[in-house]
């Protein structure tokens, strides 16, 4: 297929390597990870992990890296052009990729709105604004008013919030607008570096703690460390333990929604991607087994205890982020830039997720519509930003969980089961083996054409069904939803199948138009 317009790349395989990771490195690995291992199971949420990791999350990154990478050569940086390339004969299959763009867009939407948390939060820990609060309850009522949930004397509505998330989209924006080069891959190289730096000096601080209530014996760190990691065996027999596990490897991974694709189009024929997807997930793992569940968690057990904290662990993944840390770290030394270090780590993760969760959809109108970067980038802000105001000014009525539930849980593990199948069945294993080792710095395991063939896809389907069979009803018919709330879910699955008509008729536009297109050359 002729190609008229030249693509971006990437400026270095470090380059690339750093974008994925700090697409993966996301506020999943440091609030959303803690809670999830706490909850269920503690060290024996980490088998189900594993086995999840090495059966779903590994396999995956390498099918979403290489197809990105084969359709990237015709010119195609999402889904709907990808999987069209790889199974030209089928006139439907672009369709199924609308999810690749529809997935991270309907994630953008609720992400950036929590990113703009840890902004606003860097930001009150440097200027001391809740450095006089001293219990959860003050604490909490803090976000609560931060949050628009209530009006008090910390906040009387959602101004300090609405500008927060107004500079926090601008940034993501200005990201973007320079590009995968001179924008995506420029922010990750020195934001990485220096989110590992944060990191080691809290957990550094963390680890030498001590005890610092006497009259408190058994609250230690090496305890702190007991309550994540001391196993509850019995809990492997939940079906929920394991999806649980499942869906934390892939928002962790940032794998099975479209945005590895993208990234990964933006490749070489003949750049490596078996060692550079194996590169970015141990780093994304290293950051979150080792890094996320060694700060928080330990650090609120010295001071709370187990009691407290198994509560705020089971109450709300932002409890622990921003309530319980910065109560620890108010008590401490120097802490205002142990709470910058802290709110500045999340929003580092944020921000190099985030920007990876807007580019489908720019790539998308750039790719398939042939417009220009600048232009494809001001058509996402104007749109992302109508889109953005559900989330911030409906978070009580539970929009947040819900827009989480599709983009963040469900669509993610529909479209990996799409892919896979099409990557080992459609495209063909051999060819599929073929293409993963072109340009390759090391070998893929041999066990692996056998687990990507049948375990990925089978484990994907058995999670599918599962989930269909225990959940699909009480979702359908919002058995957990608050009856005041009901309506507000109701619009916003209405707007988001709104958003996925409106992105199939965008591909059958663009189709449309290539044919016409390639008719008239003819
Ligand atoms: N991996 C990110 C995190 O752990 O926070 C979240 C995420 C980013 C999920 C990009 C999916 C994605 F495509």
């Amino acid at each position: 297929m002729a190609q008229v317009r030249k693509r971006d790349s990437w400026g270095s395989r470090l380059g690339i390597i750093m974008a994925v990771a700090g697409s993966a490195i996301g506020l999943g690995n440091f609030l959303r990870f803690p809670a999830k291992a706490a909850t269920n199971g503690g060290g024996a949420f980490m088998i189900p992990y594993f086995v999840s990791l090495f059966l779903l999350g590994i396999p995956l990154m390498w099918i979403e890296w290489t197809l990105g990478r084969y359709g990237g050569g015709f010119g195609h940086g999402t889904a709907p052009g990808i999987f069209h390339s790889v199974w030209q004969k089928n006139r439907f299959i672009k369709y199924f990729g609308i999810i690749g763009i529809f997935g991270p867009l309907v994630i953008f939407i609720y992400y950036t709105y929590i990113e703009c948390w840890t902004l606003a939060y860097s930001f009150f820990a440097l200027t001391g604004k809740y450095s006089h609060l001293a219990d959860q309850a003050a604490m909490k009522s803090f976000l609560s008013g931060f949050q628009g949930l209530e009006y008090n004397q910390y906040f009387s509505g959602l101004k300090a919030a609405y500008v927060f998330f107004l500079i926090t989209f601008v940034i993501n924006i200005t990201v973007i607008y320079y590009g995968i080069k001179g924008g995506i891959e420029r922010l990750c190289k020195w934001a990485m570096p220096l989110l590992f730096v944060f990191g080691f000096v809290l957990l550094l601080r963390v680890i030498t703690l001590g005890a610092p209530d006497a009259s408190r014996p058994g609250w230690n760190i090496a305890n702190g460390f007991g309550f994540l990691w001391n196993a509850d065996f019995s809990s492997l027999r939940s079906a929920k333990v394991w999806l649980e596990a499942a869906g934390q490897i892939f928002f962790t991974l940032s794998v099975g929604i479209g945005v590895i694709l993208t990234y990964a189009s933006y490749l070489s024929k003949g750049d490596d991607v078996v060692l550079s997807g194996l590169t970015a997930a141990s780093t994304n793992e290293f950051a979150e087994v080792i890094l996320g569940s060694s700060i928080v968690i330990p650090a609120a057990f010295v001071f709370f205890g187990a009691s407290d904290m198994r509560s705020i662990a089971g109450s709300g993944v932002f409890n622990l982020g921003f309530v319980t840390m910065p109560l620890v770290l108010n008590k401490l030394p120097w802490s205002a830039i142990m709470g910058f270090m802290w709110f500045g780590l999340l929003f580092l993760a944020g921000i190099t997720s985030s920007v990876s969760l807007a580019q489908p959809a720019v790539a998308f109108l750039e790719d398939e519509f042939d417009i220009s970067r600048k232009k494809a980038v001001a058509i996402f802000a104007a749109i992302a930003f109508v889109l953005c105001q559900a989330p911030i000014f409906f978070l009580k009525n539970g929009v947040v969980d819900e827009l989480d539930f599709w983009g963040g849980t469900f669509f993610l593990v529909l479209f990996a089961t799409i892919e896979t199948i099409l990557f080992a069945w459609v495209f063909g294993m051999e060819k599929a083996w073929d293409e993963i080792h072109r340009g390759a710095d090391m070998a893929v395991p041999k066990i692996y054409k056998f687990i990507i063939k049948y375990i990925t896809p089978l484990f994907l389907l058995f999670i599918l069904g599962m989930w269909l069979w225990q959940e699909w009803l009480p979702i359908i018919f919002m058995k957990n939803i608050a009856n005041g709330d009901k309506i507000y879910i109701l619009a916003t699955r209405l707007g988001l199948l709104g958003i996925f008509a409106v992105l199939a008729i965008l591909v059958k536009i663009a189709w449309r138009r290539k044919r016409l297109l390639e008719e008239k050359v003819r």
